[in-house]
């Protein structure tokens, strides 16, 4: 014990000579270092080197962890900031296309507007004379309404008139129809029958100015009567628009829309109306109603 204390105490005087000495402390250390002292050194060194290198090891060990983390955590940043990429791309994309949606709108309205402008208006349309209302019509003794003195088609031919401006044409024939319902329908039948072509009365001066031609008669036995043929075929009737409207006691138009285009080439034909000769003669405004919504419909009417 004693032999230590007295090596301890040499150690200190000999470090305080040293010191007191002002040799550099490294140099010196390492050059008294003895290989005791060196390898006590390094010794202590070795944990220091281990600890840093722990830490070193630790901390690289530790990176890629982190860094897996990290790449984990910036791949999903990353991938976040492609969404949020894509997606403001994509809203660009969107208000791209709300953009072009706009023009497109734009371009509809301007096409409607254009369209509106095109179309003639009602007014526009019965203003001038270049609307026809043709009809064939027979006074007498008729199925339901007794001996008229006004036809029913007629009845319906004057309200289109009424509400269009057009110019009226009575289709009649030469030779006269009975006024005895049952004997009319015999004339009638006959003629059908035969494909007559019943002569005409009168011709309609400067057909040409018409562009559209309401055609009127009453179904006869399912057809048109015959004269209506006769007029059909006395003009020309291509680029014009011909408008049907007949009256009747329950076939309607039957199929008489068809055998006006088939008898008039090059002609367009519109949706027809049908009424019921009764009605038209017997309760005017319920026939009003049917002929104003019908103009509407085909835009010749407000
Ligand atoms: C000769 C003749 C044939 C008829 N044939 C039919 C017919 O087949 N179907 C029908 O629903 N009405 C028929 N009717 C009834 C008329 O179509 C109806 O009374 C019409 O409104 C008459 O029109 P008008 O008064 O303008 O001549 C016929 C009437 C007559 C005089």
């Amino acid at each position: 014990m004693k032999k230590i204390f007295a090596m301890l105490l040499a150690s200190v005087m000999l470090f305080s000579l040293t010191a007191c000495s002002g040799t550099n402390t490294a140099g010196g250390a390492e050059s008294t270092g003895t290989p005791q002292s060196s390898s006590t050194a390094e010794g202590t060194d070795t944990p220091g080197e281990s600890q840093e290198t722990a830490l070193s090891e630790t901390t690289e060990s530790s990176l890629p962890y982190e860094s897996e983390d990290m790449q984990a955590a910036n791949g999903d940043t990353q991938a976040a900031n492609e969404e949020t990429q894509t997606a403001s791309g994509e809203t660009q994309t969107a208000s791209g296309e709300t953009q072009a949606a706009n023009e497109e709108t734009q371009a509809v309205n301007e096409d409607t507007r254009a369209a509106n402008e095109e179309t003639p208006t009602a007014e526009e349309k019965s203003g001038g004379t270049n609307i026809l209302i043709a009809y064939f019509s027979r006074a007498g003794e008729n199925y339901n309404v007794g001996v008229i003195e006004k036809g029913n088609t007629e009845v319906i031919a004057e309200m289109i008139a009424g509400q269009t401006g057009g110019a009226l044409f009575h289709i009649e024939t030469v030779t006269p129809y009975p006024e005895d319902y049952r004997e009319c329908t015999n004339v009638a039948q006959q003629e059908l029958q035969n494909n007559a072509r019943p002569e005409l009365t009168a011709t309609v001066d400067r057909f040409d100015d018409y562009d559209v031609v309401f055609l009127g008669y009453p179904n006869w036995w399912g057809d048109m009567p015959m004269a209506v043929y006769t007029f059909l075929e006395s003009y020309d009737f291509a680029g014009k628009t011909i408008v049907p409207f007949a009256t009747h006691e329950g076939s309607g138009l039957a199929s008489t829309e068809n055998s006006i285009a088939a008898a008039c080439s090059g002609a367009e034909v519109l949706d027809g109306l049908a009424v019921r000769g009764s009605v038209a003669q017997n309760s005017r405004e319920e026939a009003r109603g049917a002929v104003v919504n019908w103009l509407r419909e085909a835009g010749f009417a407000d």
